[in-house]
């Protein structure tokens, strides 16, 4: 979590910084705050709220600094407010460092330095770092261009746990120092001017050109050129990334809010998925992976490793994986798996899905996995973030920038890539031949039917305006409709704040059933042909219990029966969820408008998080 800017340059900083900011607002905003290198030496300002606040501090504008840095929060150690806020400074007011991460071993530092007479004056982790770059500075007698540098590198050397940085100092008005270990942080390259953010949509309208940093290396930055060390300052050569994202799809285009963009972006990001991978009469195509028939075959287990929403589409790939594969497949939350000690070896294999390829666990997760010998393939809808560094393979989702904290398009765009995964493995195997085939056709036909069921989107809103104030809401489903149940349920609480629980449609009688009373809300899934009239004797039990029904099918039911039935296109069970859960986004969406909440920030959370 928390957002990083950087800039040097010959133009002003502080504007190039603040746009930054405001794109890097998702990933925490608790507070924000930039720094940067005027005539008179490092001015800082910064405030608790918004990156908007910054506007409001008297002299902002007037900064003519052409280095700067700059931090958007979610914070960890230390409560929201000014003196927590980022950069934070040393005790001599001469290097200024911006932090995103966790430094597990602060209190030793802080120890160390205060024992050497340096005070703190914030519960923050961060501003160790500052305190031991002067440190390491005032002790190197060296004077060339390196000792900022090698100041930081020294600092760095001490710190325990995860941290992107940026530092600038009033004694090296030329130069930018960055490091990275297990947080983002990319450099673009600019024409005598040069740009960091943590992620690559931020600073996509300035430059196309990235160079992405591996763990424990630094760049020395300067405005013509960049220099890329190791942690022991041995030279490193990179090579520039060209990518082809679009600034403007990273824009709301006319969109209310990110979030409603994003949900009506599901029909381009699901055929972008698809790509090339499919074509009727061919086999599924994953140039990338060169999986045999003989390593799949001794495949003993595969898991699906995520957080949040990615998880859940892990949920659906585990429906799939095991029907047509007959693979035994296990799904886990990222954060359960790294530490339980989870049953792998050499014929495991293990997956990771995250949408931004940030998401600490799931990289920790994956790391245990390597050790354990597993092989390791990545999901994720970021190129060159650091699980792909990470993982044996990687494939992607080609959503496009997700902004929007709330994730719509990167998860069906995820339980699309796990189908076209599930096919390849299928044909390499030689099973299932039949139902692959229709799965390939039905795959072929969802991006027109994803755009069918965004016509649901006014009798949504209806429901939404009827429910919006009750203070909880079950979901429930069977098979691979109660991951969409599950899917729906988070997506509610997120951004309504509404209590949100979701249940296997067959547990509800052994306990929750109890919570139901006259006028409670209920919403259903029911896709599969097979399970949609137990589900409705379900649904029959909450309605004799007083409970208001929303259902979401692509079945025949008894609209009379129900007080709100929307009807999507039928397609097959095992891709249903990127149909189904498209009302339910929707849903989640009006009913928050409806509060007047801020849908793309919700409260408390981040779009990508980096920290444990
Ligand atoms: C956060 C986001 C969720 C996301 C989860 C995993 O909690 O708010 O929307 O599903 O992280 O993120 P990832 O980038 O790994 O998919």
């Amino acid at each position: 979590m928390c957002g990083i800017v950087g800039y040097i340059g010959t133009r002003k900083a502080s504007p190039i910084l603040i746009n930054g900011l405001l794109r890097l607002e998702y990933r925490g905003y608790d507070s924000a705050g930039i720094a940067t290198l005027e005539d008179e030496g490092l001015t800082v300002m910064k405030d608790k709220g918004r990156v908007k606040n910054l506007y409001n501090i008297p002299g902002i504008d007037d900064l003519k600094g052409t280095i700067g840095i700059a931090h958007t929060r979610w914070a960890t150690h230390g409560k929201p407010s000014k003196e927590n806020s980022h950069p934070h400074v040393d005790n001599s007011k001469s290097f200024s460092v911006v932090h995103n991460g966790i430094i597990e071993n602060y209190n030793e530092l802080r120890k160390f330095l205060t024992d050497k007479g340096y005070k703190f004056y914030s519960q923050t982790d961060t501003e160790v770092i500052p305190n031991l770059i002067h440190y390491y500075y005032n002790k190197d007698t060296k004077n060339d261009d390196m000792k900022l540098l090698r100041a930081v590198n020294k600092a760095c050397k001490d710190l325990k746990g995860s941290f992107a940085v940026e530092v600038i100092s009033k004694y090296d008005k030329e130069h930018m120092v960055v490091v990275r270990k297990d947080s983002p942080l990319v450099i673009g390259k600019g024409d005598g001017e040069n740009y960091i953010s943590s992620d690559i949509p931020a600073i996509l309208s300035f430059t196309k050109d990235f160079y992405l940093l591996n763990d424990l290396e630094f760049a020395l930055l300067s405005r013509d050129d960049i220099k890329f060390y190791d942690i022991d300052l041995n030279p490193v050569e990179k090579r520039v990334q060209v990518i082809e994202w679009d600034a403007a799809s990273a824009e709301k285009e006319g969109y209310e809010d990110y979030m409603l963009k994003e949900i009506h972006e599901q029909p381009t990001a699901i055929r972008e998925t698809i790509g090339a991978k499919l074509n009727e009469g061919s086999k599924c195509d994953f140039d990338e992976l060169k999986f045999t028939k003989e390593y799949l075959q001794g495949v003993n287990k595969i898991y699906l490793v995520a957080c949040g929403t990615a998880m859940h589409a892990g949920l659906a790939g585990k429906v799939m994986l095991e029907k047509l594969c007959k693979i035994p497949t296990e799904v886990d939350i990222a954060s359960e798996f790294r530490y339980r000690d989870p049953i792998i070896d050499d014929k495991t294999l293990c997956i990771f899905i995250s949408q931004s390829g940030e998401t600490a666990d799931t990289i920790a997760a994956l790391k245990l996995s390597r050790e354990k010998k597993a092989r390791t393939l990545a999901i994720t809808n970021v190129i060159g973030s650091s699980i792909t560094r990470e993982a044996d393979y990687s494939i992607y989702t080609h959503a496009g920038p997700e902004i929007a904290v709330a994730s719509t398009k990167a998860y069906t765009s995820q339980v699309v890539l796990l189908a076209l995964l599930t096919i390849y493995f299928a044909e390499t195997l030689g099973v299932s031949k039949k139902e692959v085939e229709d799965l390939k056709k039905e795959i072929i036909e969802l991006p027109k039917k994803v755009e069918e069921v965004l016509k649901t989107d006014e009798q949504v809103r209806e429901f939404g305006h009827r429910i919006y104030q009750e203070k909880d809401v079950f979901f429930l489903g069977r098979g691979i409709d109660e991951t969409v149940a599950r899917e729906s349920a988070l997506k509610l609480k997120e951004i309504s704040y509404i209590h949100a629980d979701s249940y296997p449609a067959g547990e509800l009688k052994h306990g929750p059933i109890a919570l139901i009373e006259n006028g409670i809300t209920v919403i259903s899934i029911m896709t599969d042909p097979k399970l949609v009239e137990k589900t409705v004797s379900n649904i029959q039990e909450v309605i004799t219990r007083g409970a208001k029904t929303l259902v979401v099918t692509n079945q025949k039911v008894d609209d009379k029966m129900f007080d709100t039935v929307v009807h999507i296109p039928e397609t097959s069970p095992f891709v249903s969820p990127i149909l189904s859960v498209i009302p339910l986004q929707l849903l989640s969406y009006y009913i928050s408008k409806e509060k007047g909440l801020d849908v793309d920030k919700p409260r408390n959370l981040a779009k990508s998080v980096t920290v444990e």
